[in-house]
């Protein structure tokens, strides 16, 4: 028996932080093992809504695999790869948009969300309606059994789900229905306490030089209620505990303390930094050198995307077919 078959994707927005390594690529370097993995840069999905300004978006894509590789993705393993090499994922888009009912699309949480929450960018266009399509496409290209995502993306793989479903419908069965891989996945906040996000500006990046976590870990917001360090103090909401509930295996005693009035905010940010300081340090220095060759990078681009489209291929066929087209 072959192993089962994962696809996964990100949006290329440069260089990547804990937030994603935490909620996601963790994740993805341990399921390397057991799964297949297809681990894809989505530039046309970055191109739906970042379609006015795309002078950093090739930039982005490479700096994004190379950190993939620094946390661990290893191509020997896991086909790494860019969805616009990949011409299939735009055929199959096509034919999916033509069976996707539009009220499925205006219905998605994400899609109604975004368009209220952005205000910086025009939504209003076809290619961000057909986001989930397209997203579907990548899924279905692959017959992935599953996919890796966030609770955020349980919406869009549901659509997956039903799409594949309409097809067979119409077509004979040749598309198969991925389950979600739910990432048990640790929230990471950024320093402010919102979503740790680079458009928020209040991320750390994984290869984060330690004067900059210094300085980062400073600026973190903490419990607004603790003026002196022996007041008690409310873990709960303080963003530096979130951190050592991921960093620190003597977490829970630092709960303790921080209750009881016994450990200051200074002292417990001293400590995280530390912390941080010691996850990154190997990643910068395997970053500097996978930085340094950067035309590795772009083979295992290249490879990747020369085994994506064959197995895509091999799916387009059986679609056509099936289709009668
Ligand atoms: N929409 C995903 C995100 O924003 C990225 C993505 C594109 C994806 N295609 C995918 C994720 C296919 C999983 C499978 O995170």
């Amino acid at each position: 028996m072959p192993n089962k078959r994962v696809l996964s994707g990100m949006r290329p927005t440069g260089r990547l932080h804990l937030g994603h390594y935490f909620g996601a690529l963790k994740n993805w370097v341990s399921i390397q093992e057991q799964y297949d993995c297809f681990y894809m840069v989505a530039d046309w999905h970055a191109l739906t809504s970042d379609y006015a300004d795309t002078k950093e978006l090739k930039n982005n894509s490479i700096d994004m695999v190379i950190d993939w590789l620094t946390v661990g993705i290893n191509p020997e393993k896991s086909v790494i790869f860019k969805q616009s090499e990949v011409p299939e994922h735009s055929e199959l888009f096509l034919i999916l948009s033509m069976i996707t009912p539009l009220g499925w699309l205006f219905r998605c949480p994400t899609y109604k969300e975004q368009l209220k929450e952005i205000q910086s960018k025009d939504l209003n266009n076809y290619g961000f309606l057909g986001y989930p399509v397209l997203q579907a496409a990548d899924i279905l290209l692959y017959k992935a059994q599953s996919v890796p995502v966030g609770e955020d993306q349980l919406a869009h793989l549901e659509l997956t789900r039903e799409i594949a479903r309409r097809f067979n419908n119409f077509y004979g069965n040749v598309l198969l229905e991925p389950q979600a891989l739910l990432t048990k996945s640790a929230r990471v906040p950024g320093l402010d306490k919102r979503k740790m996000s680079k458009s928020y500006g209040n991320s750390i990046l994984i290869a984060e030089t330690e004067d900059e976590i210094v300085k980062k870990v400073k600026t973190m917001f903490t419990d607004p209620l603790r003026i002196k360090a022996t007041d008690v103090g409310h873990p709960e909401g303080c963003v530096v505990f979130a951190f050592h509930e991921i960093f620190n295996k003597e977490s829970e005693n630092r709960k303790q303390q921080c209750m009881q009035g016994c450990i200051g905010c200074v002292a417990c940010k001293k400590e995280l930094i530390d912390m941080i300081s010691e996850f990154t340090r190997p990643m910068m220095q395997k970053r500097k050198d996978i930085m340094s060759d950067k035309a590795a990078v772009e083979k295992v681009l290249e490879i990747g995307c020369q085994k994506a489209r064959e197995a895509a291929h091999q799916t387009m066929v059986e679609i056509k077919k099936a289709i009668k087209l």
